[in-house]
């Protein structure tokens, strides 16, 4: 056992853990933030997407060990009160049909969002490759991404 500290949505924690318990059983289990979901658990579905010093990374594939003393954001801390430009666009294209990957998605577009302020489509399809939705709601997901651009 280890003690790891790092910030959690610009919270200071500290978890004792075994240093390779993956990153997502520590914010799912230890921090009980439960909006960053378990899909595949191998690094191929990106349900599990959260930024770590504002990349976004796997946090199944992401030891805690790594990222001790880093700024790690999950879902629940991507915007005060859920009104991220891309919170709102998912909203208003209505693109969750079973939910379980969107905070994945959501994760996965900020990242974009903050490195393109203006992304093309072909630059929205390729950012999001990796990111499996079961339900098919990538068109929804795309049209989501454009217009949370408008905005920002
Ligand atoms: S649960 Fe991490 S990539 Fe699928
Ligand atoms: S909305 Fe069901 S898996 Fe994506």
């Amino acid at each position: 056992m280890a003690t790891i500290g790092f910030t959690v949505n610009n919270k200071a924690v500290s978890v004792n853990a075994e240093a390779d318990t993956p990153l997502l059983w520590v914010v799912r289990e230890h921090l009980k933030l439960t909006g960053t979901k378990f899909g595949c658990g191998t690094g191929l579905c990106g349900a599990c997407t959260v930024h770590v010093d504002g990349k976004a990374v796997r946090s199944c594939q992401t030891q805690v060990s790594q990222v001790s003393g880093k700024k790690v954001v999950t879902i629940e801390g991507l915007s005060p009160g859920g009104e991220h430009p891309l919170q709102r666009a998912w909203i208003a294209e209505q693109v969750p049909q079973c939910g379980y990957c969107q905070s994945g998605q959501i994760m996965q577009a900020a990242e974009l969002l903050e490195k393109v302020k203006k992304p093309t489509r072909e630059q929205i399809v390729a950012h999001m490759d990796g990111n499996i939705c079961r339900c098919g709601t990538y068109p929804r997901i795309v049209r989501a991404i454009e217009r949370a651009a408008l905005e920002a």
